[in-house]
């Protein structure tokens, strides 16, 4: 079977209908990567439109993998995917839309998880019951709820679980952690870290039947039951907290992720936001769209993460990024590299990568890190890995810290937390620390 990543990005481009000349390089490590077929992961896909076909890429491209099934709610979705991969030279997968099917597949090793963020925990219990190692994408989990299940359920069922935090596999990202514990920048104790963007507004939806290519019963799984509207599917249930988790999971997972890993935090004492939805304010955007959230940790270490979804202000310009501060220094850091900066702003030392820019209007992602961090997850399969770049609890704990500020946004409270249990304290806050299920789709590990 012959597959290369550049092969799989033209033909999806083909299909688009765009011109992708420079579509990134089949790299070299993928062909060191063509191990013998016992090492070959059976793969099965849940969502596979737009980042679950740039998952896709990165599984091909990370090596010795067959993709056994695909599972997608919209047909057309399926089509295309199923076309891709045969042009690609597998075997046409399986396909259904319902994952419970796909999940009875003895075949199938592993799950990559790609769909809407309601489904991520209920799925990953489900594929975890059946033995299967588990890809989720960010966030872990609907709500903490949720998340805390998915970490039971893999304490009993053993498998490997890894979040979409692709920059946990950033090797240059890795070597600053060293440099940081290594004492070189002093005592870290405060981290900003930020995003922009400038999306549109996603109007006001009309009551309309779902359209035959959707099975909309599906589509909402675990999550109670509503009306379709014209501008839910696909990407706009984002901003739905029904099925969505705000700009904060959807983006702030990955930087406060990497600020958390620096200043060595994990859950907070106190939580407060400010913000609002100042843009389009009379679609049926339920969020906010510009956010500050303030983490207080113990040791009076702080996180920051600002959240601009529909103003694309670029800091050290950078769309996003992070910011530590040490006794000795300050680091930025990114997708792309690091810049490290003595007490008196003078670089002291820098490393880059070429072609790794990070653009936020980029809502597919891919790309060299998450072929890294797919390769990473696939290893810990095999058992070949030096090293898991992000098990399951490092995903939830950042998670935890996103749900967190979306909990103090609704809430309008500060947050006070039990930073030991990883609670919090309060009613109003309590009250969404997990969601209803739609009736026979409880989760349990
Ligand atoms: N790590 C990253 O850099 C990164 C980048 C983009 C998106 N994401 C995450 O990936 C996920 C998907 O995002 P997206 O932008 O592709 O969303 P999308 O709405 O464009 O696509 C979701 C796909 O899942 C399918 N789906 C919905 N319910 C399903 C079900 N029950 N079974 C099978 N398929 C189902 C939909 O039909 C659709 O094809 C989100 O959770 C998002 O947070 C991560």
């Amino acid at each position: 079977m012959t597959m290369t990543r550049r092969k799989f990005l033209e033909t999806s481009a083909v299909a688009a209908g765009v011109a992708v000349a420079s579509a990134a390089t089949f790299s070299a490590s993928s062909y060191a990567r063509i191990l013998g077929a016992n090492d070959r992961v059976n793969m099965g896909f849940m969502g596979v439109r737009s980042r679950g076909e740039a998952l896709l890429g990165s599984f091909i491209n990370a090596g010795n993998i067959n993709i056994t099934n695909i599972c997608d709610v919209d047909s057309r979705v399926i089509t295309k995917s199923s076309a891709l991969i045969k042009a690609a030279g597998f075997n046409t997968p399986k396909a259904t839309d319902d994952v419970r099917v796909m999940l009875e597949d003895k075949n199938m090793d592993a799950i990559c998880i790609a769909a809407p963020d309601h489904w991520h925990a209920p799925a990953g219990v489900m594929a975890l019951q059946a033995g299967k190692h588990v890809y989720v994408e960010k966030p872990l989990s609907h709500n903490p709820h949720e998340g805390e299940i998915f970490i039971e359920a893999q304490q009993k069922y053993g498998k490997i679980v890894q979040m979409g935090n692709q920059q946990r596999s950033s090797e240059e990202t890795a070597e600053l952690i060293k440099y940081i514990r290594d004492g070189k920048l002093g005592h870290c104790y405060r981290a900003e870290t930020w995003y922009g963007n400038n999306r549109g507004s996603i109007g006001n939806g009309k009551v309309v039947t779902a359209p035959d290519w959707l099975n909309w019963d599906l589509w909402q799984g675990p999550a109670p039951r509503t009306e379709f509207k014209d501008n839910y599917v696909h990407y706009n249930w984002h901003w739905f907290w029904n099925w969505g988790t705000g700009e904060l999971c959807n983006n702030a997972a990955h930087e406060l992720d990497i600020a958390r890993w620096a200043l060595d935090v994990e859950f907070p004492e106190q939580v407060s936001v400010t913000g609002g939805r100042h843009f389009y304010t009379d679609d049926d955007w339920e969020m906010y769209d510009s956010i500050e959230a303030r983490y207080d940790f113990k040791g009076g270490k702080s996180i920051e993460w600002t959240g601009n979804s529909c103003n694309k202000v670029l800091r050290y310009g950078r769309g996003r990024g992070i910011l530590i501060f040490g006794t000795k220094g300050h680091v930025i850091v990114d997708r792309g590299g690091y810049e490290i900066y003595d007490i008196n702003d003078k670089l002291i030392k820098e490393r880059k990568v070429p072609n790794r820019a990070v653009n936020t209007s980029d809502l597919k992602g891919g790309g060299m890190l998450t072929d890294i961090h797919t390769a990473n997850f696939l290893d810990n399969i095999r058992g070949t890995a030096a090293h898991q770049s992000s098990p399951i609890k490092e995903g939830h704990t950042s998670t935890m810290l996103c749900h967190l500020g979306n909990i103090a946004y609704r809430t309008g409270e500060t947050l006070e937390c039990d930073a030991v249990k990883g609670k919090v304290k309060g009613a109003k806050a309590n009250a969404l620390w997990g969601r209803d299920f739609q009736s026979g789709w409880d989760m349990k590990a």
